[in-house]
């Protein structure tokens, strides 16, 4: 099939591309910036200019495809790159595209909690996007994944330093009991593939969560025990100075200190309700894979830890 990616350079992207070419499809990624797309596939890929804030930019993307994955998202606001409009204005802006331009098979990105009562507006924004594709009346189908890991994410390898290096103790804000079910990324690229090729799936939304659901006190003990550090305590931090730390790191990244905040407010508010899904729904046939995901936690940190550059060119996490 032909396919257009949007924020195929990212992290889930890179590895979604790399499957989606494997099986067989004739695959483009939308991209800000053309030379994001070198040498990050394992085969070369058509790579179209485009910016999904740029309604333009799209229709011109969507010419000739058959179907479109829609991945962009964004975990902090950056200037003109707010929740609302990358989540949001975003989705709608695919949308409109696609019906302008012919293509009717839409596989959309949107994440686990997703909802209008969503303590975080990374949540409501999610829930406000999924409902622009609703009402696009596309063959659009809706994936939620929960926490996904794998090599280049931006989860295990900013834990797993501060495992690491924090002195004495491994600290924790808050009371480390918010439950996730992290997934593989080659888990998401599959189940993403599974469902591109079953018409079967349109109109369906997928919670994709790993096999087995952690607090985040265990996913911290999981990274330890990878890294070494089986004996370090976990020390819990208040939320207020969590609250502090990330308004700072905030401040830092919009005065251009740093290229991104490592923590924010809005992350903290997530924190307070749990990213696990009763049951997850996958597509009909589709399998995660039988490993523990604490054997993929360990091993995507020792993965990261012998090709430091090479995940650090793979990734853009949020
Ligand atoms: N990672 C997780 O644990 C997780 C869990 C649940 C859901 N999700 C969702 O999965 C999606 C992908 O996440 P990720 O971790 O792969 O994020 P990521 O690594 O930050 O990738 C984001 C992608 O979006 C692109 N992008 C950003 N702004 C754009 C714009 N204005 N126009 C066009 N492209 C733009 C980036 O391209 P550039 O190369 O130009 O920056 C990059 O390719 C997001 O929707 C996220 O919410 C992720």
């Amino acid at each position: 099939m032909k396919v257009l990616v949007t924020g195929g350079t990212g992290f889930v992207g890179t590895h979604l591309v790399n499957a989606l070419v494997r099986r067989g499809h004739s695959v483009a990624v939308l991209a800000r910036d053309a030379g994001a797309t070198r040498n990050r596939y394992n085969r070369p890929v058509e790579t179209v200019a485009g910016n999904v804030l740029d309604p333009a930019s799209l229709t011109a993307a969507m010419a000739g495809r058959e179907a479109v994955i829609h991945l962009v998202g964004i975990i902090h606001e950056q200037g003109q790159q707010t929740f609302d409009r990358m989540h949001r204005e975003a989705a709608g802006n695919v949308a409109a595209a696609m019906r302008a331009a012919g293509p009717r098979r839409l596989l959309h990105m949107s994440a686990m909690g997703a909802g209008e009562d969503a303590p975080s507006e990374y949540g409501r924004t999610k829930a406000a996007g999924e409902r622009a594709v609703r009402e696009s009346g596309l063959d659009a189908t809706i994936f939620r994944p929960s926490i996904i890991f794998g090599p280049g994410d931006g989860f295990v390898s900013l834990l797993a330093p501060i495992v690491r290096w924090n002195p004495l103790f491994i600290p924790v804000i808050g009371k480390g009991q918010t439950r996730f079910m992290p997934v593989s990324v080659y888990d998401v690229a599959r189940v993403f593939g599974d469902a591109l090729e079953k018409p079967g799936t349109i109109g369906q939304v997928y919670e994709v969560g790993g096999p087995e659901t952690f607090t985040l006190d265990e996913i911290y003990r999981e990274i330890a025990t990878a890294v070494g550090k089986r004996r370090k305590p976990l020390v819990h931090l208040p939320l207020w100075w969590g609250r502090f730390l990330a308004a700072r790191f905030e401040g830092a990244a919009r005065r251009g200190w740093i290229d991104a905040p490592p923590l924010t407010r809005d992350q903290l508010r997530s924190l307070t309700r749990d990213n696990a899904a009763n049951r997850n729904r996958l597509p009909p046939d589709s399998q995660l894979s039988t490993l523990s995901s604490r054997l993929y936690l360990g091993s995507s940190f020792s993965f990261e830890r012998r090709y430091p550059p090479l995940i650090a060119s793979a990734s853009l996490m949020y």
